[in-house]
């Protein structure tokens, strides 16, 4: 008799876990949005905040900087600096338009891998004025001891 209702019981469970699963699986799939740490189609990233990739800002003392990688440089950043103001809060998305690349910020902690498909974001505050050095720390082809950049806090 009892066995009836363990037998339900088990059902129910293993229902409940599906359910889990699969509400998993579309949660995740919602947060697939183009610029906060997501995923990105990185055949169309004209369509995207990369197609015009800089510095916005979004706040009084808060900026978002959109940074495209690609073989052999950062965007912005490598041809002109990256500029934020000091005592700033700074969201960056980086994104790949091509390979695997690397985004790292010496003397700071940012330090993220770049992805094709994939938006790297990382929120670091800059109190004072200064220079950093922007490195690309994954092999990403011939060029890649060359990719750099710089990020000027004024
Ligand atoms: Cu890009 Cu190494």
């Amino acid at each position: 008799r009892f066995e009836k209702l363990w037998t339900a019981a088990a059902l129910l469970l293993i229902v409940g876990l599906i359910a889990t699963v699969t509400y998993g699986t579309v949660g995740a799939g919602v947060k697939m949005v183009d610029d906060s740490g997501g995923t990105v189609d990185a055949g169309s990233l004209g369509d995207t905040e990369f197609g015009d990739p800089g510095v916005t800002q979004v706040g009084e003392n808060q900026y978002e900087v959109h940074v495209v990688a690609r073989q052999f440089l950062f965007q912005p950043g490598t041809t002109s600096p990256i500029r934020v103001p000091a005592n700033s809060e700074v969201t960056f998305y980086i994104t790949s338009a091509d390979v695997v690349h690397g985004f790292e910020v010496a003397g700071t902690n940012i330090n993220v891998m770049v992805i094709p498909g994939q938006v790297a974001e990382i929120t670091v505050r800059f109190d004072d004025p200064g220079q950093y050095g922007i490195v690309c720390h994954e092999y990403c082809g011939a060029g890649h001891h060359t990719m750099a950049g710089q990020l000027v806090v004024v």
